[in-house]
C-alpha cells in the first residue's frame, strides 16, 4: 500500500486543519495509508509519527490552529539531522510526504527531494502572504478579516477622540497583511517594507488633512517596519502637536476560525498535493494564480522575488485622501 506522511511547519495559519481534513481524506480517497506528524520537521526528527484515519480528522475544518501542532525548526538545514528524519519515514515504507508550511519549510522540503529522493509536495500555509508563486497562502484571508474587525473597533475610539493610531500588524518581512487591510478597511496611510516611507511626509498629510477637517487618522504599518515606528510618531507630535496611540494586534490575528476562502483554498490545494504525487510529480509546490490552482517546481517557485501589487499600493493612497 502506499503510505503518505504530512506535516504542518512554521507559524499556524487558520487553514492548516482544514488542510490536514483534505489532504487525509483525499489520500485514503486515492488508496493511501496516512500518517500524520507531529510538531513539523521536529516530528519527523523525533520519530513522532502516527496513522491516520478520516475520523483522526473529523470536526476540525473549521478550528484555526493545527491539530498536527506546529514548531520552527532551525536544526533541520543539516543533512545528519534530516537524515534521521529520512530514516524515520523510511523504516515504515513512507515515500510521500505533504508539508503545509511557509518558506523556510518549503527550503527544508526542497533538501528533502534533492537529497533524499523523498515524494514531497507542499501547501502554502502562513498568514504572511509572503510566498511569490502564488497569489494567496492559506490563512491569509482569514488574517485579514481579523484585522479589519479590528479597525472596526479601534475606529470608534479614533473618532471618539479625535485621535491618531498606528496599529501594527503582522506579516514578517512582506507587507500584504497591511496593504490589503489599508485598502479594505480605509486606513489613511500604510507603511509596509516593500516601499519607502518618509515620516515627514506622513505628518504634513496628516497635518494638511486635519486642516480639510479630518479629525482622527488611523497609520497601519506591517511589523516589517516596526524600526520606523518611533520616526513617525515623533514626526506626527512635532509637525502635528499630537501623540499617536499605539496597538500592535499580535497572535490575535493568527488565530480563529478559516474563513470560507481559506476553507476552500485548502480543500482545492489538498486535492492538487495528492493528485500531484499520484502522478508521480513530486517536488511541486501548490499554489493558486488567477484563480488557478498550479503545481511549480518548488526550486523554480523559491526563486520567484515577492513584490506587493503595486496597482493596490497606489489605490490605497488616492483612496485615503
Ligand atoms: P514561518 O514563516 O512561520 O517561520 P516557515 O515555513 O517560513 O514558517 O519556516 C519554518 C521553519 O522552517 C524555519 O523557522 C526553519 O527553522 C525551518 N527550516 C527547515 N529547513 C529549512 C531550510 N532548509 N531553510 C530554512 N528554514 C528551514
Ligand atoms: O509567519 C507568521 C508570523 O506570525 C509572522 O507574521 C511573524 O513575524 C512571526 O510568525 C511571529 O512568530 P512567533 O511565532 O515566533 O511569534
Amino acid at each position: 500500500m502506499k503510505k503518505l506522511a504530512i506535516l504542518t511547519s512554521g507559524g499556524d495559519a487558520p487553514g492548516m486543519n482544514a488542510a490536514v481534513r483534505a489532504v487525509t481524506r483525499y489520500a485514503i480517497f486515492k488508496g493511501y495509508q496516512v500518517y500524520g506528524v507531529e510538531r513539523g520537521y521536529n516530528g519527523l526528527i523525533n520519530n513522532d509519527i502516527f496513522e491516520m484515519h478520516s475520523r483522526s480528522v473529523s470536526d476540525i475544518v473549521h478550528r484555526g490552529g493545527t491539530i498536527l501542532k506546529t514548531a520552527r525548526c532551525p536544526e533541520f538545514k543539516e543533512k545528519e539531522v534530516m537524515a534521521k528524519a529520512v530514516d524515520n519515514l523510511k523504516k515504515r515504507g513512507i515515500n510521500d510526504l505533504v508539508v503545509i508550511g511557509g518558506d523556510g519549510s518549503f527550503r527544508g522540503a526542497k533538501d528533502l527531494c534533492e537529497m533524499f529522493n523523498l515524494n514531497v509536495v507542499g501547501i502554502p500555509g502562513t498568514i504572511d502572504n509572503d510566498l511569490a508563486y502564488t497569489d494567496f497562502t492559506l490563512g491569509f484571508d482569514t488574517a485579514v478579516n481579523t484585522v479589519l474587525w479590528a479597525i472596526s473597533n479601534v475606529r470608534d475610539t479614533m473618532t471618539s477622540h479625535d485621535r491618531v493610531l498606528m496599529l501594527e500588524v503582522m506579516g514578517r518581512s512582506c507587507g500584504d497583511i497591511a496593504l490589503y487591510a489599508a485598502v479594505a478597511g480605509g486606513a489613511e496611510y500604510v507603511v509596509i517594507p516593500e516601499r519607502e516611507c518618509d515620516p515627514n511626509e506622513i505628518a504634513e498629510s496628516i497635518k494638511a488633512s486635519s486642516q480639510r477637517g479630518k479629525t482622527s487618522n488611523l497609520i497601519l504599518i506591517a511589523e516589517g517596519c516596526a524600526d520606523k515606528e518611533e520616526a513617525i510618531s515623533k514626526a506626527i507630535s512635532e509637525k502635528v502637536g499630537k501623540n499617536v496611540h499605539f496597538t500592535k494586534l499580535g497572535y490575535i490575528q493568527r488565530g480563529g476560525t478559516p474563513n470560507m476562502q481559506d476553507r476552500i483554498l485548502a480543500a482545492r490545494m489538498s486535492a492538487e498535493a495528492i493528485e500531484q504525487l499520484c502522478a508521480g510529480n513530486a517536488g511541486r509546490l501548490i499554489g493558486i494564480k488567477n484563480n488557478q490552482i498550479v503545481a511549480v517546481d518548488i526550486g523554480e517557485a523559491l526563486a520567484q522575488k515577492d513584490d506587493i501589487d503595486e496597482k493596490l499600493y497606489k489605490i490605497a493612497k488616492i483612496l485615503s485622501l
